[in-house]
């Protein structure tokens, strides 16, 4: 699961680098390759996200000695697709949010790399990206803090965590960003911020699952919503903070922090989101290619922004179907190679308009054989749970449709 950013909301350079490049790109042998003028907008577009001071990444791409040093290692982890981290079939659907290389910046990249990676001239740099580290929604209207400091072993299993906190808002309140941030990055893998609404207190987990507020995951962005679309937080509601530590051989401490961004008020559709999910099945021993599926219905004329996969580490493949009430299937979203160490949103170019009546539908499938090399152990059986060694099934898609059509 992920959070949602928004191409065009937000900075990501990804998506203005297709305009950028346009026409530029001739790794032609007349004109040579350099750091300054071609290279570094591609890595600073697409890798300086991860790749820089208080980032995600290992190592900084941030000036030309650096990409230099690893050069030969990023032709190598590029040209094999593994980064940056995507995992889509490209043949299915267009991705606001797609990083991918197109062939000439793959070119590029090969030829500035055989030809001895010349920086070229520093005068020709771009304009360096500025990235927040507090806040990547810009400065919140309030931060909601976890109920209290967590205290986190140094060794062993940490089960996960759920705290409640209050929302003390005299209103219903209108979101335009969220962003939940770790207090200590190294122990957080990941947290959950589901929303409690007042009416829905003691409902089954199915609920609890729908109202997914927000995501911190490795590779998630910030949630920024498109235009005109708002979360509703109404008066009443408690927040849940699902929090997965991982022990760092000392003892940690962490009290994580949630930032809104207010909208002026309600909007035309209000944002969502809707799992399909199946936590009964049973992957056998050594099985290399188990399907699991689910699916879920959308109540209410929709429109679909994104996709979003979770499985543990023998998730293998995902495909998202919609099928209409007329009976048509169409494949929307295609996940051909999963990877856990990702959480990624694939956000649609075009938001999908659906029907009421619409099916979503997932399938999904695990790798419990030893060529799986994330694969903890192949010789047991595997089934729901929330530890990384047990496995998930689940689908999310961020959808929107009018408040009236819920209110019954
Ligand atoms: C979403 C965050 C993210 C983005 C975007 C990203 N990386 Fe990474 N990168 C990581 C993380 C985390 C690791 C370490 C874990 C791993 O290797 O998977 C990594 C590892 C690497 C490595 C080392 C691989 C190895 O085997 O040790 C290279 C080289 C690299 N990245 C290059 C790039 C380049 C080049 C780009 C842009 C084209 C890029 N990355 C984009 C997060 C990112």
């Amino acid at each position: 699961m992920n959070r949602i950013s928004w191409c065009g909301a937000v900075s990501v350079g990804a998506c203005a680098l297709a305009v950028l490049w346009g026409g530029t790109a001739a790794a032609g042998e007349a004109q040579q390759v350099t750091y300054s003028q071609e290279i570094s907008r591609i890595v600073q577009a697409k890798c300086q996200e991860c790749h820089r001071p208080k980032g995600l990444g290992p190592f900084s791409l941030m000036s030309y000695r650096q990409v230099k040093g690893w050069g030969k290692m990023i032709q190598e982890v590029v040209n094999s697709k593994r980064m940056p981290p995507w995992g889509l079939d490209p043949h299915v659907g267009e991705w606001a949010n797609d990083p991918s290389f197109t062939p000439e910046e793959l070119a590029a990249l090969n030829a500035w790399v055989e030809g001895g990676m010349p920086e070229g001239d520093p005068a020709k740099l771009p304009v360096p990206r500025v990235f927040n580290d507090e806040w990547g929604i810009g400065e919140p209207d309030v931060v909601l803090e976890m109920p209290e400091e967590v205290t986190i072993a140094a060794t062993g299993v940490v089960a996960y965590r759920y705290f409640t906190s209050d929302i003390d808002f005299e209103e219903d309140r209108y979101v335009k960003a969220i962003e939940v941030r770790p207090g200590n990055m190294k122990s957080v893998h990941h947290i959950i911020i589901f929303l409690q609404e007042p009416q829905a207190e003691g409902d089954s987990r199915g609920n609890f699952t729908e109202n997914m507020l927000d995501v911190y995951a490795p590779g998630s962005p910030p949630g920024i919503f498109p235009d005109g679309v708002v979360r509703k937080i109404p008066k009443g509601s408690k927040l849940i903070w699902q929090v997965h530590y991982t022990p760092t051989g000392k003892e940690e401490k962490d009290r994580s922090r949630l930032g809104i961004i207010f909208a002026g008020g309600p909007e035309k559709e209000v944002l969502r989101t809707a799992f399909a999910v199946n936590d009964d099945f049973k992957i056998p021993p050594h099985h290399d290619d188990y399907v699991v599926e689910a699916s879920k219905k959308i109540p209410a004329d929709a429109t679909v922004y994104s996709f979003t996969p979770h499985m543990h580490y023998r998730g293998k493949a995902m495909d998202f179907f919609l099928k209409y009430p007329d009976g048509k299937e169409v494949l929307a979203c295609s996940v051909p190679a999963y990877d856990f160490n990702w959480q990624l949103d694939y956000q649609l170019k075009e938001p999908l308009r659906v029907p009421a009546g619409t099916v979503f539908r997932i399938v999904g499938r695990f790798d419990n054989s030893a060529n799986n090399p994330n694969n903890p152990d192949p010789s047991k059986p595997v089934r729901w749970g929330e530890q990384t060694w047990e496995e998930m099934l689940m689908g999310g898609i961020f959808l929107s449709w009018a408040d009236e059509a819920t209110a019954k």
